[in-house]
């Protein structure tokens, strides 16, 4: 992949602050690709107010007004499309994707997830980690695949764990470093430093960092 400018659709279902963290890289010159739509699948939600601040286009597309998922996806790649999105972020996104969206933007979907993957899919990581007991922890960027936080892995920030961490100041320490591993993730596919490529061996597509 070579460098050049992105055009970016995020997807949000809440407060918001990973989207925030994009929007700050753009206003500090980190981040050069355009965001060209925030879409949430619930009116009212922070996230949308941050987008509105920052002069970035919102939709709310809500789930509750389709009858299926591959309906509610078919509108999303629409609103996508729309705005001239080629690459979608999950940004604290609530909403398993159906290959509806994943054969619109194959391979073109980045995720964020507040562990180490594949330690600890699915919801509540950071109460999974603590209740199992682990020493370090942290949080995976990767593209989304028809798995649930299974797909290749971008990059990985690492974090101990404090014997007196709770879920809430564990993943309050969690959320710092994945505004700086999203950002990082980005700067690089922006830069053109990322190589996807599919092992014949395993069969798994792999994700590697070339060199500035
Ligand atoms: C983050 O912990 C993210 O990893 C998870 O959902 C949370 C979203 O937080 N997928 P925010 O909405 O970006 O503040």
């Amino acid at each position: 992949m070579s460098a050049r400018d992105l055009n970016l659709g995020i997807l949000v279902s809440g407060r918001g602050t990973n989207l925030q963290a994009l929007l700050d890289a753009k206003t500090h010159g980190q981040l050069a690709s355009s965001l060209r739509v925030v879409i949430s699948n619930k009116p009212g939600v922070q996230a949308l107010e941050r987008a509105t601040s920052a002069g970035v286009p919102t939709n709310v597309v809500s789930h509750r007004e389709f009858a299926s998922r591959e309906a509610f996806d078919t509108r999303l790649v629409a609103a996508l499309r729309d705005a001239g999105v080629e690459w979608v972020v999950l940004a604290g996104f609530m909403r398993v994707l159906t290959p509806v969206m994943l054969r619109a933007f194959e391979q073109r979907i980045v995720n964020i997830h507040p562990a180490l993957l594949p330690a600890f899919p699915g919801v509540h990581a950071q109460k999974q980690a603590l209740d199992y007991g682990v020493k370090i922890t942290g949080c995976t960027v990767h593209l989304v695949d028809e798995g649930v936080d299974s797909g290749p892995i971008i990059l990985q920030r690492a974090l101990a764990v404090r014997d007196d961490d709770t879920e809430d100041s564990l993943s309050a320490r969690l959320l710092a470093e994945e505004h700086l591993a999203l950002v990082e993730a980005l700067s690089l596919l922006e830069a053109g430093r990322l190589r996807i490529e599919a092992s014949s061996s395993t069969g798994r597509t792999r994700v590697f960092t070339l060199p500035a």
